[in-house]
């Protein structure tokens, strides 16, 4: 039986996939499945699978809302991780507090780097703003050192502006 939905990363004729290409095909693949769908939780929790669906060597894949003034859990791909980060502390609380990315090749250099799980290595955080305002942020974890670089940054960064506006708040 055809499943009813199966987005994954289609390779070139090589195999390869370069990563403009990768991230262009997850954006279309999260936009296809949130279009038209208002449900905040519904939304981000496909997007989760997606991301980790389409972007290898993760061990976490997810989002933190900002709720009465700190970040939350949200939906995810991973281990359990911390439920409540302060604004401003950690990776994902300096992006939702200055509204930019971070782009960590070693977490254990970064001050106040909150490790939920041991593995993790390096790390990139990207806010997604509406109105204005930062409404959450989606975290990429990776168990390998200097997993992610500008390619992967400007690739989350689109999801997230795609996204903004089909999270409610
Ligand atoms: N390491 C993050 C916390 C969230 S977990 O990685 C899922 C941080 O420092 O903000």
């Amino acid at each position: 039986m055809t499943p009813m939905y199966d987005f994954a990363p289609q390779a070139d004729a090589e195999g390869s996939l370069a990563k403009p290409e990768l991230y262009r095909q997850l954006v279309a693949s999260a936009d296809a499945l949130t279009e038209g769908e208002p449900d905040a939780v519904a939304n981000m929790a496909n997007v989760a699978a997606l991301v980790w669906e389409f972007v290898p060597r993760l061990n976490w894949a997810g989002f933190y809302r900002v709720i009465g003034g700190e970040l939350v859990l949200g939906p995810f791909a991973g281990r359990p991780a911390c439920i409540r980060i302060a604004m401003g502390s950690g990776v994902c609380g300096t992006a939702a507090a200055s509204g930019t990315t971070q782009l960590v090749e070693d977490v254990n250099a970064f001050p106040g780097h909150i490790a939920c799980d041991s593995a993790s290595k390096s790390e990139l955080v990207v806010p997604l703003v509406r109105n204005g305002a930062v409404i959450a942020v989606i975290d990429l974890d990776s168990p390998e050192t200097a997993r992610f670089d500008r390619e992967d940054a400007a690739g989350i960064e689109a999801l997230a502006a795609m996204l903004a506006a089909r999270i409610g708040g």
